[in-house]
């Protein structure tokens, strides 16, 4: 199987010598607006590319506010602390993701606590976070906290992994239940929906990244999307110094931060935002690919998107049946640079998170050990090959 892979991936991208596992697409159109942006001098946080860039964004999700950042990082950390985590507490978050989420959540003070993911959709599974919270929380002062710790939690932070949608309507549904405000870390999920509602517009703010590796990308660059008006005046006051509207004084009423996506970058989303349909059909072309060669191999499983949604499919996923083939296969594609990658090391295995509490972790362990991320570049050339 090894040898066939390496083909079919060399045949995708026959003009590179290495296979990148995700590179960004990049023409006339964003050197076009990045020149303009250039001769008008606004290169900074102020100008108008990042508010069309806003309203782009708001508009292709449909939510009613969005406020562009620096990266995806920064955009999880101004939604916490707009939901008002606060330090000291809790925020239940997966334990399969991008080392950002924690970050984020540690950034406000605050510290992650695991439930599992369900293997269907690889994010946050409704059935360990339902578990969770019935066994081993209680209330105090009227607000939920951890038995065991007596913290109180402050938001429950499921992620979109590899752009899969998680099961929005039940989290909502418990997060609710239990009156904690719900963000979605939709970093790798731009273009994904559940039914026709796309992902990161169900909670209380939803979170993007625009990192050069994401299905478009601003260079460095996140948003978050809300349809909360306090929500989002909050962020954006906190992510332009908490500066307050006097036009003859500089004024800043709380500590705020310098997190403001730059015009120059606005400019590159913009046009790269033009290029977002025509990735997001490359991307499920090159996945039913994936697909139909994986149909042959018992030991591999192509990981479909999840019943009722539709995935931007991101980073297309396998799943060995035997942790030391993912091994075998990574090793060998590395050696032709083809460059596939292993799923994150869960995040309780970090140093930094290594003491934060885990409810349950079964799935993600079982997953990150067998699971391949595939070269998944919307450049693939897929003539003659679909
Ligand atoms: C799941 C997840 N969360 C958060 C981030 C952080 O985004 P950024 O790199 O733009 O800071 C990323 C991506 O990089 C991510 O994949």
């Amino acid at each position: 199987m090894f040898e066939s892979f390496a083909n079919l991936v060399k045949s995708l991208y026959p003009d590179s010598s290495t296979v990148a596992l995700h590179e960004p697409v990049l023409g006339e159109r964003e050197k076009s607006l990045l020149s303009a942006c250039i001769d008008s001098t606004f290169v900074s946080t102020v100008g108008p590319y990042v508010e069309e860039f806003e309203n782009k964004v708001a508009d292709l999700v449909g939510s009613t506010y969005a406020v562009a950042t620096l990266n995806g990082t920064s955009a999880l950390h101004a939604a916490l602390l707009a939901v008002g985590v606060e330090p000291g507490s809790l925020v239940i978050t997966q334990p399969l993701t991008f080392v950002a989420t924690c970050n984020a959540i540690s950034y406000c003070g605050a510290e992650p606590l695991f439930v599992d993911i369900d293997p269907k959709t690889l994010g946050m599974s409704p059935k360990s976070l339902r578990n969770y919270l019935e066994n081993e929380t209680r209330y105090k002062n009227g607000r939920l906290c951890d038995k065991r710790s007596g913290k109180y939690i402050s938001a429950i932070l499921p992620v979109h992994t590899f752009g899969f949608p998680c099961e929005m309507e039940t989290l909502v549904q418990i997060s609710g239940n239990y009156d904690i405000p719900l963000i979605e870390d939709a970093a790798e999920s731009l273009g994904s929906r559940l039914g026709e509602k796309h992902t990161g517009t169900f909670a209380n703010a939803g979170v993007f990244s625009f990192n050069g590796n994401k299905i478009v990308t601003t260079g460095g660059g996140g948003i978050v999307v809300t349809d909360d008006a306090a929500i989002a005046q909050k962020i954006r006051h906190i992510t332009t110094t908490a500066k307050t509207a006097d036009p003859f004084h500089s004024f800043h009423d709380e500590i705020g931060f310098n997190y403001r996506m730059p015009n120059l970058n606005a400019a590159l989303g913009c046009a790269q935002l033009e290029r977002l349909d025509h990735h997001l059909n490359a991307k499920r072309s090159l996945a039913n690919l994936y697909r139909r060669f994986f149909e042959e191999y018992d030991h591999v499983t192509f990981i479909d998107e999840p019943a009722n949604t539709h995935s931007n499919y991101w980073l297309n996923s396998i799943l060995f049946k035997e942790p030391k083939t993912l091994y075998d296969f990574l090793e060998y594609t590395h050696s032709l640079k083809i460059y596939t990658r292993a799923a994150w090391t869960p995040m309780y295995k970090l140093p930094m998170f290594s003491s934060c509490y885990r409810h349950e972790t079964g799935e993600t362990e079982e997953i990150c050990s067998r699971l391949a991320n595939l070269p998944s570049s919307a450049s693939a050339n897929l003539k003659g090959n679909v």
